[in-house]
């Protein structure tokens, strides 16, 4: 059955959700208060880089399910559901700033309909549905907790085929109204109260932040011991109760999540006095692995003499043009002062990069006479790197590989040595 849906806030987690609901049938219309985003939208201009969805959102347009506006209260008013989809970004005391969420729902205070549901995906602390509910203070409107899993580079896809839907709420018959928005998608769907639900998104995006700390951990260990990282976690994936997934070694986690939403939960468990140090560990150790890859960095440049090193990806993972807390981003400003000429390549990142730095448009332009290249983010541009393309272009003849794309056994005859922390390479 078809609802009428607002979805306020189009970032990639509020246009990812407006462009799939209205894909499964719903009618949405999505706000913005950005006058030239929203004019952009309503041209099926998308501002980021997100695999299908520009397909989605000109599909949604073209077939007169899916809108944009500015006008808040218009959108909101009539429709069933009100999805906020607001930026909840670190605030000065370490938790997630609610301010956006604030400022919305005291917008929309007394216009919306009797029976409609404000359905919460923002990550948010812990009690904040209830917040919304009181600031709302209207008993003909419920709200639920549906937090997002939606991974930046396959939203689309994890939208429309979740591992499970979360819906939290102290009004049963929203929470299944909210579920019911869901039909036809098949997965679980874990109906809970909105603290449970909340606590879910934060410990999710938490145990997965530790995972990868725990990965990286090993990958120093193998370094030291002589084991191969890569193989000891092929060892382990077999196991279900590990499980095979996110067991990449890598320069260290980032993104717009794992690292804002570990300091809120931490922060949280402060306040409530339920200290997580196994989490507070893992943004400790996250920290320490960056630290290692810049180690590695500097000491090849000063071994081997290097007078320019070449940085390959900036994005925080491949599959998207976000910077935000890339690991990439942090290596590059800790080799201020201490690195070669440092020349940087990316194929989408939307940024600009230290002044002692430059950045330039393609993959030759980038390797041209470095002594050192270092691959950041796993594009598989770079994993097509062929051991001729690097003779041809470089001076030098290291590569190191912060996440693992080449084989080393390929580049060893033609006299290419790749570096990776934990793998050892036969000489
Ligand atoms: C993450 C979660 O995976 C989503 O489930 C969640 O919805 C989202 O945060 C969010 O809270 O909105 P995302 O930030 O897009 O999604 O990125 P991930 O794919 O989880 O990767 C996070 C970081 O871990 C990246 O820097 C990535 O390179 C790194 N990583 C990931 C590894 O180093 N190794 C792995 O095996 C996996």
């Amino acid at each position: 059955m078809s609802h009428s849906i607002a979805v306020v806030g189009t970032g990639y987690v509020g246009l990812t959700t407006g462009a799939c609901l209205s894909s499964i049938g719903h009618r949405v219309t999505c706000v913005d208060i950005d006058v030239t985003k929203v004019s952009s939208l309503l041209k099926g201009q998308i501002p980021i880089y997100e695999d299908g969805l520009a397909d989605l959102v000109a599909d949604g347009l073209a077939c007169g399910q899916l809108d944009f506006t500015t006008d808040l209260v218009a959108a909101c008013e009539s429709a069933e559901f009100v999805f906020l989809c607001l930026p909840t970004p670190a605030g000065a005391d370490g938790m997630a700033d609610l301010s956006a969420i604030h400022e919305v729902v005291l917008q929309l205070r007394g216009h919306l309909r009797a029976g409609s549901v404000i359905v919460n995906k923002s990550t948010v602390p812990v009690n904040s549905a209830r917040m919304v509910a009181e600031l709302v203070n209207d008993p003909a409107v419920s709200v639920v907790s549906n937090p997002e899993f939606l991974r930046e580079g396959s939203a689309v896809r994890d939208f429309l085929n979740p591992d499970r839907i979360v819906v939290g709420s102290d009004d049963p018959v929203a929470g299944e109204r909210v579920a019911s928005l869901y039909l036809g998608i098949r997965c679980p769907i874990v109906v809970t109260d909105p603290v449970s639900a909340e606590s879910i998104k934060y410990f999710a995006n938490a145990f997965l932040a530790t995972k990868i700390s725990f990965v990286n951990e090993a990958a120093r260990f193998c370094d030291a011991a002589g084991a191969n990282v890569l193989e000891v976690m092929r060892g382990l994936s077999f196991d279900p109760r590990i499980g095979g997934s996110f067991l990449n070694p890598g320069p260290g986690w980032g993104g717009s999540c794992f690292p804002k939403d570990t300091q809120a939960l931490l922060t949280l468990a402060g306040r409530i006095e339920s200290p997580l140090p196994i989490v507070e560990q893992a943004v400790s150790s996250n920290r320490q692995h960056i630290d290692q890859v810049v180690r590695l960095i500097t000491d090849t440049t000063r071994e081997v003499g290097a007078q320019k090193l070449c940085i390959l990806g900036l994005t925080f993972k491949a599959g998207t043009d976000d910077v935000r807390d890339s690991p990439a981003m942090q290596i590059i400003e800790q080799l201020e002062g201490i690195t070669p000429e440092l020349t940087c390549y990316d194929p989408l990142a939307r940024t600009s990069i230290p002044t002692f730095a430059t950045r330039v448009g393609n993959l030759n332009e980038a390797l041209d006479a470095a002594d050192v290249v270092a691959i950041l983010t796993e594009w598989s541009e770079f994993s097509a790197i062929q051991p001729d393309l690097l003779l041809d272009r470089m001076r030098g003849r290291v590569v190191i590989d912060g996440r693992y794309l080449l084989d080393p056994t390929r580049f060893i005859p033609y006299g290419i040595e790749i570096r990776s922390i934990g793998r050892q390479v036969p000489k």
